[in-house]
């Protein structure tokens, strides 16, 4: 029986690995994690994270050949393969803050592999890391007179928070870079093997370490890129009379450039984007192309021009004071589907808001935890509040900062009667029918498309 350990129980090792058990019920798969209280959860019907279908797969495989610990030591040792899915953030200290990737909990891993393995192992990069990270691994794994022998693959993960159990089950693809030695194509098989119980192979692509590694920050990157060329023309739309939403439909349907990730919004956020596009802004200066460097960096600021833009709507169309108004914050999590906040727009939102002196009340089906977190320094300006309802009772403006599917179903002539007038109401994800909410008597202001104002 094959034995697999992912060290990382965090958005992508847990369903990961999860999903592999699922498939694989003669694989033994352990994930570890030294966050004691991570550990707990998973193995609860709790879980510490949401994702819809996630529960109904850990059940499954839990107990059967799913198991969750904090010996990660016992972990690494049990094991013919693991995975390591630690977090990557974005260095805050020393060189190349603000842009290159911490590697410091990867290479506490590779360290720790090392010390307590007794047995040969292939090592996988699960974790998003720069160019040439496996090489690195590769020297502290192998430093010394080690007898072990460690093989290194790359296999990013692509899944999407909110979608993850769809996009395991069947993606689009999987990566897997290998060495071009033997033993290097020995490893890739065994991983080829492994994800081949459910995943047609023609959707299995294989390549070598450095372009795997390379592969998934120009995916990410692509796929920011998209919503920083909407949002920039959102804001020509809004200055022209154009809908941003015509002229996505207009050039989706075109074959090359295709329909997705075109929707205008408040900006991209979640842990990745940002961090993966500034680590590749961050390569390309090492390697002194600084063109290529300016040309990604251009994304980020393009984000965030568009979170500051969209605060500065709201302020202009408030009379250019919102000092004690109260607003109702209608979605805090970085995209629906998910209660995960990091890097969500709505946290720039609702400091410069703050800054501005205005009372919020954040309100989010599944954020609200992780919400509480993100600003603790606003503690006594804003109020939490599950109920959509009750956020908006009293308040001057609503701003809808996540496509909840739910908030498309509120009662909005209840929502406008509760409120003070003019009632205002600022889309940033472009979730409602803004002719219906204008008849109901709100000022609306949305993404790329024209105000609707019954105001002179
Ligand atoms: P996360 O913060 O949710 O989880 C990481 C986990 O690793 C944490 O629980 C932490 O306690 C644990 N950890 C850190 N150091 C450890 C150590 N030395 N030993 C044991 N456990 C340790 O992060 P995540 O969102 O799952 O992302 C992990 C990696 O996957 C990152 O590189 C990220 O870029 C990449 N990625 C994330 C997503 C996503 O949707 N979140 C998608 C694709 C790729
Ligand atoms: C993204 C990628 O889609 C995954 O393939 C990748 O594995 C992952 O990053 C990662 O490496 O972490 P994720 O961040 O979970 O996944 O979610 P996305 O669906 O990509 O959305 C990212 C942000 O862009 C969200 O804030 C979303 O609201 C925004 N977005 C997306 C738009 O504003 N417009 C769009 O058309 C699409």
């Amino acid at each position: 029986m094959t034995k697999i350990c992912c060290i990382g129980a965090g958005y992508v090792g847990g369903p990961t690995m999860a999903m592999i058990a699922k498939q694989c019920p003669d694989v033994r798969v352990t994930v570890v994690d030294i966050n004691e209280r991570r550990i707990a959860a998973w193995k609860t019907d709790d879980l510490p994270i949401y994702e819809p279908g996630l529960l109904e797969v850990v059940r499954e495989a839990r107990g059967r050949n799913l198991f969750f610990s904090t010996d990660v030591d016992q972990g690494i040792r049990d094991a013919d393969i693991v995975f390591v899915s630690v977090n990557t953030p974005t260095k805050t200290f020393g060189e190349g803050a603000g842009c290159a990737s911490d590697l410091q909990y990867w290479e506490l891993c590779a360290r720790r592999i090392k010390e307590v393995s007794t047995s040969d192992k292939i090592i996988v990069e699960k974790s998003t890391l720069p160019v040439r990270t496996a090489e690195a691994m590769e020297r502290v794994l192998h430093a010394g007179d080690n007898p072990i022998h460690f093989e290194v693959l790359s296999n990013p993960e692509f899944l999407a928070e909110g979608t993850a159990i769809a996009d395991l089950e069947n993606p689009d693809r999987v990566l897997i870079g290998g060495h071009e030695t033997a033993s290097g194509q020995k490893a890739l098989q065994t991983l080829v093997d492994i994800y081949a119980t459910w995943i047609p192979r023609e959707r299995i692509l294989t390549t070598n370490v450095w372009s795997s590694e390379l592969s998934k920050l120009t995916a990410n990157a692509f796929l920011a890129q998209r919503v920083s060329s909407i949002n920039a023309i959102s804001a020509l739309c809004e200055a022209t009379g154009a809908n941003v939403t015509d002229v996505a439909h207009a050039i989706g349907t075109d074959s090359r450039i295709g329909p997705k990730f075109l929707k205008a919004s408040i900006g991209f956020g979640g842990s990745c984007f940002k961090k993966d596009i500034l680590n590749l802004v961050y390569l390309c200066e090492s390697y002194g192309l600084q063109e290529p460097a300016n040309y990604w960096r251009s994304v980020v600021a393009m984000n965030e021009y568009q979170e500051a833009r969209f605060v500065k709507t709201m302020l202009r169309s408030m009379f250019n004071t919102i000092a004690n108004k109260r607003i109702a914050i209608l979605g805090f999590a970085f995209k629906a589907d998910t209660g995960d906040t990091r890097e969500s727009p709505a946290i720039k939102v609702c400091r410069e808001l703050a800054g501005e002196h205005a009372k919020l009340v954040v309100s989010d089906p599944k954020a609200l935890d992780n919400a509480r977190l993100e600003m603790p320094e606003l503690a006594d300006q804003i109020e939490f509040e599950p109920d959509p309802y009750k956020a908006a009772a009293g308040a001057h403006a609503i701003a809808v900062l996540t496509e909840w599917k739910e908030y498309k179903q509120l009662d909005y002539q209840r929502i406008y009667d509760s409120m003070v007038k003019p009632a205002f109401l600022f889309d940033g994800r472009n979730l409602l029918d803004h002719d219906a909410l204008y008849g109901i008597g709100f000022e609306v202001y949305a993404i790329g498309r024209g105000r609707k104002s019954h105001l002179k």
